[in-house]
């Protein structure tokens, strides 16, 4: 397993790890594309990462600041299929895990396409547990908002 090297998206960092945070983020999330404006907005307040393997990224990462004093934080690893299995999503949610902690968050939650069978073992066997499920207009497939227990 290699140990993975994280860059920040831009504004923090570069236009490369934008787009490749943005094709990932947009294949594994197909019901909400996000467009470079979108994510560039999103970047100046959440912390958005790309994972490389060497020069390979294999993933990327949201981590969302409490809004308040009590408000939860969010952290959501995404692996890309074909990298799956290796200690990346691990990898990945570790470092969200502890960046969303020192931003001062005492409830930590993730959210999940409810069809990420993947997805939601790994929340579920990581203690978090499902707190709603919900559709968004123009949507299928309902996203499951998961908190770590
Ligand atoms: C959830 C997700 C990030 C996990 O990524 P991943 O890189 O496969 O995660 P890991 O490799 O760390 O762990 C996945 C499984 O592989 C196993 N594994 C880890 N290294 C392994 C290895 N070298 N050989 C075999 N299995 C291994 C883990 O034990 C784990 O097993 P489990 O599913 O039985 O618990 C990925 O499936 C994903 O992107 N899903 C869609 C997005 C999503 O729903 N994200 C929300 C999660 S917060």
């Amino acid at each position: 397993m290699s140990i993975l090297e994280f860059r920040p998206v831009r504004p923090v960092g570069s236009e490369t790890a934008l787009l490749d945070w943005q094709r990932i983020h947009n294949l594994i999330i197909p019901t909400d594309p996000l467009s470079v404006d979108e994510i560039a907005v999103r970047a100046q307040r959440n912390i958005l990462e790309v994972a490389y393997a060497g020069t390979v990224p294999v993933g990327c990462s949201t981590v969302r600041p409490p809004e308040f004093d009590s408000a939860p934080g969010t952290v959501i690893a995404r692996v890309l299929p074909e990298h799956r299995r290796h200690g990346y999503g691990e990898q990945i949610y570790e470092r969200g895990l502890a960046a969303v902690r020192e931003l001062g968050a005492h409830v930590v939650q993730t959210v999940i396409l409810a069809s990420n069978d993947d997805g939601l073992r790994f929340a579920r066997r990581h203690g978090f547990v499902e707190i709603e499920r919900y559709v968004l207009p123009g949507d299928t497939v309902a996203f499951v908002d998961l908190q770590l227990a």
